[in-house]
């Protein structure tokens, strides 16, 4: 008999847990595969655009994640028009994959102070970027990174949706609803 490695994916509200757990983990630990989550957002123009980010938080009190980005990267434009997103991990040694639909909310400058004063000096770089991110440059390395402070955004995420895919012995598949307070439903797989 086989026994399946991952019980707490049978029940809902541990399933739920997990996810969370994984998420959190995720922004502690820079080998966890939440490090490093998809965000999926549409552009003004209708097109879904995804593409790696950090995650920078996770409070499943809350139901809120966080990722930092630059104020003038293209996805910005996105979300200025159409402020959801979708954040996707899929967490191999858990069989797990992790779909978050998200209502985001975009903080700058005084709400972003505190955050950015935390930042070490390295990764502040990160934002700032001359010409702004997806500015046509004459040759590779033709851009300067200075630290900007009003270039840094919070995305602050806060999830509506949560749709968990298990892919054990058996496959199971729910989904969770701040509407239902994240009690959740089975679907079919
Ligand atoms: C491992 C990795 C981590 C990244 N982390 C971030 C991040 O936290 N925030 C961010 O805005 N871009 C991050 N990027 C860069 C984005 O994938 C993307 O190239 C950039 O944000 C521009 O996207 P946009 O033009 O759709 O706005 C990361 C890329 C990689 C490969």
């Amino acid at each position: 008999m086989t026994t399946d490695p991952h019980p707490w994916a049978a029940n809902l509200a541990e399933l739920h847990d997990q996810a969370w757990l994984r998420l959190v983990r995720g922004v502690a630990d820079r080998r966890a595969p939440a490090r490093y989550p998809t965000l999926a957002t549409v552009s003004p123009h209708g097109w879904p655009e995804s593409r790696t980010v950090v995650l920078r938080a996770a409070d499943p009190a809350a139901g809120v994640v966080e990722v930092h980005t630059d104020a003038l990267s293209d996805k910005m434009a996105g979300l200025d028009m159409v402020p959801r997103a979708a954040l996707h991990v899929w967490e191999a040694s858990a069989h797990l994959q992790i779909r978050l639909q998200v209502q985001v909310a975009i903080l700058t400058g005084a709400e972003a102070e505190a955050t950015w004063n935390a930042l070490p000096q390295q990764t502040r770089h990160s934002y700032g970027t001359r010409p702004a991110p997806g500015q046509p440059i004459p040759e590779a390395l033709a851009y300067a990174k200075p630290a900007d402070p009003s270039r840094f955004a919070i995305l602050r995420c806060e999830v509506q949706r949560m749709d968990l895919l298990h892919l054990g012995p058996d496959h199971r598949r729910a989904r969770f609803d701040r509407e239902d307070v994240w009690a959740g439903c089975w679907l079919a797989p």
